[in-house]
């Protein structure tokens, strides 16, 4: 036995006296380390015995410089490794940081790093290590930070970590450890962070000990399974700042003297509980707290009043609990105060007009508690507010003018409470979504004024006690939901107004009549003056229409004899971009209404010309409002024909004389996408129609993210989806603001349609192009691909509907996904026609930071494409829910 130990000794001196004398030595072991890792992406070229490079200045290694060059730390992070952890790198005399992080070790953790006792910090986190958690892993004291979050280690915390007295840092979250915990913590006198959060088969009470951990700041135990009451020993917990024990299934109240201890709290979190009883006092006596989340528990009690020192506060979260009691005053009132979710309690009491003073308050959930009292002045007055939602309450009186000024406020949800009185004008809130007064006690008319509230898209007012008409002008909105049902409404429905919805939404109404509904407005009903007001604005716009179109004819007419003299003298400019043999006379000459194509698109006409090789080209005439200089003109479209993508068209060249600009472009054989949706019996395979989609993804992603200067398209229409022999899509029409200006290209573009259904909502209030505009665009053709439908359907009345309310419509409805896919398509492909669907409803929300960037929907689609069948996609597509989250 002694010799042995004798021999042990021997050799692990004559190892170590190897090691401190040869410096190439160290290399070795680094090299052995490599041999046994696998590095696909080769970012451990430089580790190598024939490189020049000293292994100190190996990718990821950091040496000591003093006694004299020792390898002190190895940082492997999101190298893509995978392979083994070889035990040869204990033999490191001075390794103290071992980061091997975000890579691919897929092997239980390394035993053998035990006889690393020199290491301060091990971070295994984010690989496929698995297993439990070995007992003899925690010998080296000199452990300052072990990481081995987001693994799928498994099986009990082993008692033996309480070892580890030296511990700062310990993070085990993100696995699958199970069991009850420990209590080991006493030992831990220096640990500043302990997370064992989201480890979902905890069966745990909270340890008492971990109150001893006097230096704690971070305290991260949500969403596992701890259960019980919170130890009163937690007030020892004096340096703590983030407090998360949310989603949890604790219960019993929040120990009263908590909130007195815990000074530097800047984060609390017990949300998704069971706690109860009254909340504590003093909890922000520290004035430190920032984040305060308790939900989703079971507490019960009340808050306490000393909230009133929280002045940092900015998120308040205590959903979802049995708490009781008033909403201390003072909380409404914090100056940083963002966020206040207390929904789904029992409180009571009301809200207080100091509100006003809480200038950074954005969001508010109080839905379902018992609060009463009126809305305040002061909420009007909040200028950040986006959210509202207090619902199922007993809130009470009238909705004060002012309720929707915030120039922000998107979801106003205060259905079920008991309000009268009559809805305000709502004037100020251009961006409003979604409205929701149902189940109150309001009376007098829909405001007219709603019509005006360009994203409005949820309206529900039912249950109600309002009479008249409903405004003429709600049919300008692209409404997914329009629920006036039980009021006293009267008068006559626009069809088009209720098309696609159902009539359920209009039932309990008996005095309003159309088409479609009970009563049918026959003429001795008094339909109200909305019918005369329609006729004579049906009357007025026919005349407006004769009149511009008089008036743009005669421009068309002196326009062209103008330009017909003038082209005998005007000097006209040609640049290639490629080698082209045609002369400004041929073009000029060549552009005639025979050689037209369709009816022009927005900026002017598109012209076929054969050249005399043969060659077909496309030729867009714009006008030159601009009237550039040659030179800027030059440099303008050269930055675009230098574009070189094959889901973009190529600019061949231009000619352009003081005031025309014609552009040329390579000729597709196939027309543009729009042509094909719009002929009649348009039968196009899914996988096609996929192809294209990812075509014309790619494309913008091209130009959004990858092309130098980035460019937005700001025209994103199937009309400007060009298809060569084997359907590939190029875009075209790209950027022309460049070309002809920024002023000139809006007011082309304000000058088309105005309800053009593949201009983005926020088109109406922001004149500021944006990628979010491009992809709204994209998505109307998206969804024009998967329901075969036109966007914007002439023919007859019924159907007028722009596609992307038609589908908001049909989705609304259950089973209604189904309904809108192309019938003409098998049901083979319904997969993943409803994941397209999904794609092009996210790209077509209202709200534009909803909207994915593009190189995210290029992804889906194409793994749409690659993928034979998905998950189930869940059609959750309310704007409402998405906004919620
Ligand atoms: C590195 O080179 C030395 C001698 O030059 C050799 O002994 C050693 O085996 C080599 N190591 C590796 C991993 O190739
Ligand atoms: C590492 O590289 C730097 C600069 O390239 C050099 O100054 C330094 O001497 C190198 N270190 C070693 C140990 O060779
Ligand atoms: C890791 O490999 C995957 C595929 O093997 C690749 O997609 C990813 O970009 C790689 N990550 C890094 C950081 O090289
Ligand atoms: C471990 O590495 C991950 C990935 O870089 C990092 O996010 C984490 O903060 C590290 N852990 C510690 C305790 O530093
Ligand atoms: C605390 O550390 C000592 C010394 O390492 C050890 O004997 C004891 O078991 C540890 N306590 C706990 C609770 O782990
Ligand atoms: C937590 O509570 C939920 C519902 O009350 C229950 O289904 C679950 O089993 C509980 N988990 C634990 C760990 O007690
Ligand atoms: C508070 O919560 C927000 C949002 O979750 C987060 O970004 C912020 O980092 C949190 N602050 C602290 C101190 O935890
Ligand atoms: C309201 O909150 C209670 C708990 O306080 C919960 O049981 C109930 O389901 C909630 N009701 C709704 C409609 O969310
Ligand atoms: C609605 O108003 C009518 C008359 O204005 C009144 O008789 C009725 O009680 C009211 N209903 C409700 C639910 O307030």
């Amino acid at each position: 036995m002694a010799k042995t130990n004798t021999y042990l000794l021997l050799l692990s001196l004559v190892s170590t006296l190897f090691i401190l004398n040869s410096a190439s030595s160290e290399a070795d072991i680094l090299l052995t380390f490599k041999a046994f890792v696998q590095d696909s992406n080769n970012y451990l070229s430089s580790w190598s015995n024939a490189s020049a490079t000293h292994y100190c200045n190996w990718t990821g290694i950091t040496c000591t410089s003093t006694p004299s060059l020792f390898v002190y730390s190895l940082n492997l992070q999101g190298l893509n490794l995978s392979g083994d952890i070889s035990s040869s790198i204990c033999a490191l005399p001075y390794l103290s940081h071992l980061n091997l992080a975000d890579n691919l070790f897929n092997q239980p953790i390394p035993l053998h790093l035990s006889e690393c006792s020199t290491l301060e910090t091990l971070n295994l986190s984010n690989n496929l290590i698995w297993g439990t958690i070995p007992d003899q892993i925690f010998q080296f004291g000199s452990l300052k930070v072990l990481d081995f979050s987001r693994n799928r280690v498994e099986g009990k915390i082993p008692e033996s970590i309480g070892s580890l007295q030296n511990l700062q840092v310990l993070i085990l979250g993100s696995n699958l450890l199970s069991g009850s915990v420990p209590a080991v913590f006493r030992n831990f006198t220096e640990l500043l962070v302990l997370d064992l959060s989201q480890n979902v088969y905890l069966l745990s009470e909270l340890p008492s000990d971990i109150g001893n951990l006097e230096k704690l700041e971070q305290l991260l135990l949500q969403s596992s399974g701890f259960h019980g009451e919170i130890p009163e020993s937690f007030v020892g917990l004096r340096s703590l700042s983030i407090l998360d024990l949310s989603q949890n299934n604790l219960s019993g109240e929040v120990p009263q003297k908590l909130g007195s201890s815990l000074k530097n709290l800047v984060s609390f979190d017990v949300s998704q509980n069971m706690l109860l009883g009254p909340f504590p006092n003093g909890i922000c006596s520290g004035k430190g707290l920032i984040n305060l989340s308790l939900h989703t528990n079971f507490f019960s009690g009340s808050v306490p009043i000393s909230i009133r020192q929280c002045t940092n506060l900015e998120r308040f979260q205590v959903q979802n609990n049995g708490l009781s009691g008033d909403i201390p005053n003072s909380l409404w009132s914090l100056p940083k105060i963002k966020l206040i979710r207390a929904e789904n309690n029992r409180f009571s009491g009301e809200i207080p007009d100091s509100v006003s003073m809480a200038a950074q308050l954005e969001q508010v959930q109080l839905d379902n508690n018992s609060l009463a009292g009126r809305i305040p002045q002061g909420l009007g007055l909040v200028k950040s507010l986006y959210r509202f939602s207090a619902s199922l309450n007993a809130i009470y009186g009238e909705l004060p003018p002012n309720f929707c000024d915030s120039p922000v406020m998107s979801i106003i949800n205060l259905s079920h409470n008991s309000l009268s009185g009559q809805i305000p004008e709502l004037k100020k809130c251009r961006k409003l979504v979604s409205l929701s007064l149902a189940d109150n006690s309001l009376t007098g008319e829909i405001p007219p004024s709603l019509g005006d509230l360009p994203v409005l898209t949820y309206l529900d007012l039912s249950d109600n006690n309002l009479t008249g008409p409903i405004p003429q002008g709600l049919q300008n909105l692209k409404l997914a939901l329009f629920n006036v049902s039980f009021n006293q409404l009267s008068g006559w429905v626009p069809y088009s107004l209720i098309s696609g919805l159902p009539a359920s939404f209009l039932e309990g109404n008996p005095g309003l009549c159309g088409p479609g509904l009970p009563n049918s407005c026959s003429d001795d009903q008094p339909r109200g003056r909305s019918v005369g007001l329609t006729t004579l604005t049906c009357a007025l716009i026919s005349v407006a229409f004769f009149i511009g179109t008089l008036i743009v004819a005669s421009g068309f007419y002196m326009y062209h004899r103008y330009y017909k003299q003038k082209t005998q003298r005007e000097s006209w400019r040609l640049v290639f971009f490629y080698p082209l043999r045609v002369t400004e006379h041929d073009l000029v000459m060549g552009m005639n209404e025979k050689s037209a194509v369709g009816s022009g698109g927005a900026f002017g006409r598109v012209y076929i010309l054969g050249l005399p090789s043969g060659e077909l080209v496309a030729i867009k005439k714009l006008v030159n409002y601009q009237s550039q200089s040659s030179k800027s003109l030059k440099t303008e479209i050269k930055t675009l024909a230098k574009i070189r993508h094959k889901n973009i068209v190529k600019i061949l060249g231009f000619c352009h004389s003081d005031d025309s600009i014609f552009l040329i472009y390579e000729f597709l054989q196939k027309g543009s996408l729009a042509d094909l949706i719009q002929k009649p019996g348009f039968h196009l395979p899914w996988d096609v129609r996929l192809r294209i989609a990812v075509g014309v993804a790619q494309g913008l992603t091209y130009l959004h993210k990858d092309y130098v200067p980035h460019l937005l398209h700001r025209n994103v229409r199937s009309g400007n989806i060009l298809l060569d022999a084997d359907f590939e899509p190029k875009l075209t029409d790209f950027a022309l603001d460049r070309i002809v200006g920024t002023a000139a290209f809006q007011a082309t573009m304000a000058s088309e349609s105005a309800l053009s259904c593949y201009k983005a909502p926020e088109y109406g209030y922001s004149w500021k192009a944006t990628e979010e505009m491009d992809v709204y665009g994209f998505g109307v053709v998206l969804l024009e691909l998967v329901t075969g439908r036109q966007s914007e359907q002439q023919a007859e009345p019924a159907e007028s509907l722009d596609i992307v309310t038609w589908v908001r419509r049909k989705v609304n409805i259950a089973n209604g996904a189904y309904q809108v896919l192309d019938p003409k398509i098998s049901d083979s492909s319904h997969e993943q026609m409803l994941g397209a669907l999904e794609i092009a409803l996210r790209c077509t929300s209202v709200m534009p930071e909803k909207r994915p960037p593009m190189f995210e929907v290029m992804r889906a689609l194409q793994s749409l494409d690659s993928r034979a069948s998905l998950p189930c996609i869940e059609l959750s597509t309310s704007e409402e829910q998405s906004v919620a989250d």
